[in-house]
């Protein structure tokens, strides 16, 4: 990949592996459409000891990302696992970093979308993917869930909805990711991947 390629970021958050599971999937939905890469990247845990300071690399799993890699992207697709209904500490302590994006309106008209894992079947997912969307409208990124064409919307009996792809993990996070629920992750990097690309050629040509 050449500096200049274009990429769709996903971006994410995951403790016990079910939001890293589902990044892996969204990226090969990304990877499916021609003329654009995925690039994985996480964010550190938070510490309540404020002067606590990770690796700079993370033992297993995806790289820590930077504000080049968001700065960068065509397209970006945020993970989190579901807290409280909510998005995980970690991914907004990032995502409040991103200040000087914002003012440079680095992100304006570029695709995003949200994917999340609960323990619970109605644990807050939806909650907890509309969370997610509102620091990307500030952003002036523009959001895309997942239409009903999407037939696996309507007929999973766990994760899959309307505001981003889903997982239900279970109590124990020992459920895997479902047939529905993975082809739902896949479909949604595929979608964000043709927009991003749409969108890249909508702002050249506006340039
Ligand atoms: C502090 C905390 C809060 C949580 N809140 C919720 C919740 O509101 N609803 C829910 O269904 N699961 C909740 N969970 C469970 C996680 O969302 C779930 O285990 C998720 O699949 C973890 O994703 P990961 O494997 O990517 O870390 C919570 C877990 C923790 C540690």
């Amino acid at each position: 990949m050449t500096a200049a390629s274009p990429y769709v970021l996903v971006l994410y958050y995951s403790r016990s592996g079910a939001t890293a599971t589902m990044a892996k999937q969204l990226a090969e939905g990304v990877e499916s459409v021609g003329g654009i890469q995925a690039r994985l990247r996480c964010v550190p845990p938070v510490s309540a000891t404020c002067e606590a300071v990770e690796e700079e690399i993370p033992a297993e799993g995806a790289v820590y990302a930077d504000l080049d890699d968001l700065r960068h992207c065509s397209g970006l697709a945020l993970g989190s696992p579901t807290r409280f209904g909510n998005m995980a500490a970690p991914l907004k302590y990032f995502l409040d970093s991103t200040s000087p994006l914002w003012l440079n309106g680095a992100l304006i008209d570029k695709p995003a979308c949200a994917f999340t894992s609960t323990a619970s079947l109605h644990g807050g997912q939806e909650s907890t993917l509309l969370s997610m969307l509102i620091p990307l409208l500030h952003h002036g990124m523009v959001y895309a869930g997942l239409p009903y064409s999407e037939t696996d919307l309507i007929e999973t009996d766990s994760g899959g909805t309307p505001y981003g792809a889903s997982h239900l993990a279970g109590a124990r996070s020992d459920r895997a990711v479902d047939a529905r629920e993975r082809k739902l992750c896949v479909a949604q990097g595929r979608r964000l991947a043709r927009l991003a690309l749409a969108l890249e050629g909508m702002r050249s040509s506006n340039a």
